[in-house]
């Protein structure tokens, strides 16, 4: 029941509004008190009569109503609600949301509360997949913006891909779960609150990113890799209930929440945030750790002195992956690495896998032509010890949801 519960539900303009009929009826049914604030575009989609008759409440839509404006501004609107409801998310309202712009109710709303929000994005997978729509829910993930789905299915524009709305059922499953304090009001956003946490309980530990390597104060070895895939698999662990850690190199990406974020620099303080963070249950090794370091960091930055260029003389980093498979009795119970080649990718993921005894080998293909590094697709052969298992091109997210579906699975099975 969520009797006394003070919903805000904002629709917005997209195909899947006419679910958010049949959410609020879910929610009537449990005694919330709904209120529904709608775009200009989510009234192409429903109608502001159908939207009251169901909440029982007036609807919302003008930003300069004076007499909505008289019986309730805009910012009691905003804050008269235990939590804000965004369903359907159109990538125009996240993007908002995520830029701070305040054109219309809806979008002034969502930025002048202080209340919890939650979203349930829909659309187009295209328009899913986008940078622009991935950055902006990094974004309002940082800040601790809840999020159902979306889902994977089929499209009402006829396509196939992620971006369905989530079904009002797993909406509601959110919202409950968010009222009856499950889960933080920060919730990962690789997974939705209220969603299956089969690895709750169990201790994860991901490494992300590239590793600097200093040559002097201001100079340093480094590579290519953005943090992209390992962040997306430590936020798919942590939203499916691993208590996670996420030793992070240096990347541009904002700490997700709900997990324990270490910022390094180089291999070897990234080898010491491991070992800290041992005993896990779940090991992802997914950053770029570079294999060899200046011999000798200068104190001062090197200058040019008219003798020619200096030698630079490199020394080998040590191995995280082997030092984690060889840790005895603190060996994570999974451990799980990434080869990233640029040839021969699978015959060099095996031999890496069995040189270094790690449990399942991710290889991608980061050649320059592939957008591996720092791109938001990646392609997965999976290598195990019953083969290789050849994953299609996804999103990372899609690549880190896959991976923490088969590791829940593969802990249930052991289990
Ligand atoms: C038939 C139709 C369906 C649409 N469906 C979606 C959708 O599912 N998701 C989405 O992000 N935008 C969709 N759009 C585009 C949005 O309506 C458009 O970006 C609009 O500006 C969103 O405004 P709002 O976010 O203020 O509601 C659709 C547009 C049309 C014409």
């Amino acid at each position: 029941m969520l009797t006394g519960n003070r919903i805000l539900l904002i629709v917005t303009g997209g195909i899947a509004a006419y679910k958010t009929l049949e959410l609020i009826r879910r929610l009537k049914e449990r005694n919330a008190a709904v209120r529904c604030v709608l775009t200009r575009a989510g009234a192409q989609f429903v109608t502001p009569l159908s939207l009251a008759a169901i909440s029982g409440d007036a609807v919302y839509d003008d930003l300069f109503s004076l007499t909505a404006e008289a019986e309730m501004g805009h910012i009691e609107l905003s804050r008269d609600a235990d939590l804000l409801v965004v369903a359907p998310a159109t990538a125009d309202i996240l993007a908002k949301m995520a830029a701070g712009i305040a054109d219309d109710l809806a979008t002034t709303v969502l930025l002048a509360t202080d209340k919890p929000v939650l979203v349930a994005p829909a659309m187009n997978v295209r328009m899913w997949e986008h940078p622009a729509t991935r950055a902006n829910i990094e974004t309002l993930a940082a800040r601790g913006v809840m999020r159902a789905g979306p889902g994977v299915g089929d499209m009402a524009c006829g396509e196939f891909g992620e971006g369905r709305m989530a079904e009002p059922d797993e909406i509601l499953g959110a919202i409950e779960a968010f009222f009856r304090g499950e889960g933080a009001a920060v919730t990962p956003s690789g997974g939705a609150p209220g969603q299956k946490r089969p690895l709750a309980g169990r201790r994860a530990l991901v490494t992300s990113g590239p590793t600097h390597e200093a040559i002097d104060p201001v100079r340093y070895i480094a590579n290519r890799s953005s943090g992209k895939q390992g962040h997306a698999i430590a936020r798919a662990l942590a939203g499916m209930g691993a208590d996670t850690t996420l030793v992070s190199g240096p990347t541009g990406l904002a700490d997700p929440p709900g997990m324990t974020v270490v910022h390094v620099e180089s291999a070897c303080d990234m080898l010491d945030a491991c070992t800290q963070a041992l005993p896990v249950d779940i090991a992802v090794c997914a950053a770029a750790v570079s294999d060899w370091r200046a011999a000798d960091e200068a104190a001062q930055k090197i200058k040019k002195n008219g003798g020619g260029p200096p030698r630079l003389e490199l020394t080998e980093n040590p191995d995280i992956l082997l030092t984690l498979a060889r840790a005895d009795n603190m060996r994570p119970g999974l451990l799980v690495g990434f080869a990233a080649e640029t040839e021969k990718v699978i015959a060099h993921a095996k031999a890496k896998r069995k040189k270094k005894g790690v449990d399942w080998i991710l290889a991608n293909d980061v050649s320059p032509g592939t957008g591996t590094f720092g791109g938001d697709r990646n392609v997965i052969h999976l290598i195990d010890d019953s083969g290789v298992e050849d994953w299609p091109a996804m999103s990372k997210d899609g690549v880190a949801r896959r991976l923490a579906e088969r590791i829940a699975d593969h802990i249930a099975a052991k289990s």
